[in-house]
């Protein structure tokens, strides 16, 4: 079985990258052959600064092995490494219907949050279709706002074989329901581009900051508060035991605990990981 993910170097990994993605694709190298690489190309669509991409493109392949990715089971690499994976979206791109990616939910949200509507944005997930059918890839591990990707993939692969013969394999996505969207600290998906995350690999003083500042209700302390709608509770499930989980949602409900004092624990078992 062939598993491929990629992850654009487009800034520091945070807490939705490493529960969406990287820690899921690091747990498949037990179960196939993995092939993960530095999407530079896509970056560009939103990063032009060199020196910026070549950094980040580096911190991203330490960011792996440091996470576990074990570089002697499988592929790290850059997506630039591969040409091919170019001339294979031109092809793909011959074939792929304007309104199939004008639906594209990324390319729509892109546009409202001020990115130029460039030919590279728009064709973002003909890129990203030729970077997972040239390796014949089975499963592509992502979090949820990429699934939409992966289907258009497919969409592309079944016209290619429609026209040509049997040449593309049909990938599949593979999302953990539990960690498919990680919220942020106002309780929105975690994205660098909504400034709402929390980085894996941040210092002590910002992550704390960061922390101490997720958004919460105003609840007083010794009221009871509502462990469901809290992303407190929701990033902490990400860390903690079952049993430290219940533990913390009995003391939501209970009342008497401060957001604050829930927050410290949250803190304390991210640097205890
Ligand atoms: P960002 O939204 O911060 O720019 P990327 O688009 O670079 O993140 O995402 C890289 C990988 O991490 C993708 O597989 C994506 O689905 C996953 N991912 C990103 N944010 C989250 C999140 N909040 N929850 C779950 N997975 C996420
Ligand atoms: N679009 C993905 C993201 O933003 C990155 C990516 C590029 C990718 N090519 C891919 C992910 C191929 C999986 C497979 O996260």
């Amino acid at each position: 079985m062939r598993i491929l993910s990629g992850i654009q170097p487009s800034g520091t990994l945070h807490f939705g990258n490493y529960f969406g993605m990287m820690r899921p694709a690091i747990a498949l190298q037990a179960e196939g052959e993995t092939f993960y690489f530095i999407a530079e190309y896509h970056a560009l669509t939103s990063l032009r600064d060199p020196k910026a991409l070549r950094e980040n493109s580096l911190r991203v392949a330490l960011d792996f092995l440091a996470c576990g990715l074990n570089p002697d089971r499988g592929a790290l690499f850059r997506q630039s490494d591969v040409p091919r994976v170019a001339e294979l979206a031109w092809i793909l791109s011959t074939i792929a219907p304007m309104s199939l990616l004008e639906r594209a939910h990324s390319y729509k949200d892109k546009l409202a949050r001020g990115l130029s509507p460039t030919v590279g944005l728009f064709s973002y997930p003909v890129l990203m279709a030729a970077d997972i059918l040239i390796y014949d890839s089975d499963i592509v591990p992502v979090g949820q706002d990429q699934k939409q990707h992966i289907e258009i993939t497919r969409d592309l692969a079944v016209k290619i074989n429609e026209a040509y013969g049997n040449v593309f394999k049909l990938p599949e996505p593979r999302i953990n329901p539990d960690t498919q969207v990680v919220p942020g600290l106002d309780g929105q998906k975690m994205s660098k581009s909504y400034g709402n995350n929390i980085d894996i690999f941040g210092d002590e003083k910002e992550m704390r900051k960061r922390v101490m500042s997720i958004v919460t209700d105003s609840v007083p302390v010794e009221a009871p508060k509502d462990p469901e709608r809290s992303t407190i509770v929701q990033l902490y499930s990400l860390f903690a035991t079952k049993d430290e989980l219940a533990n913390m949602r009995g003391r939501f409900k209970k009342g008497g605990t401060g957001y604050g004092d829930f927050q410290k624990e949250l803190l304390e078992k991210h640097w205890g990981y």
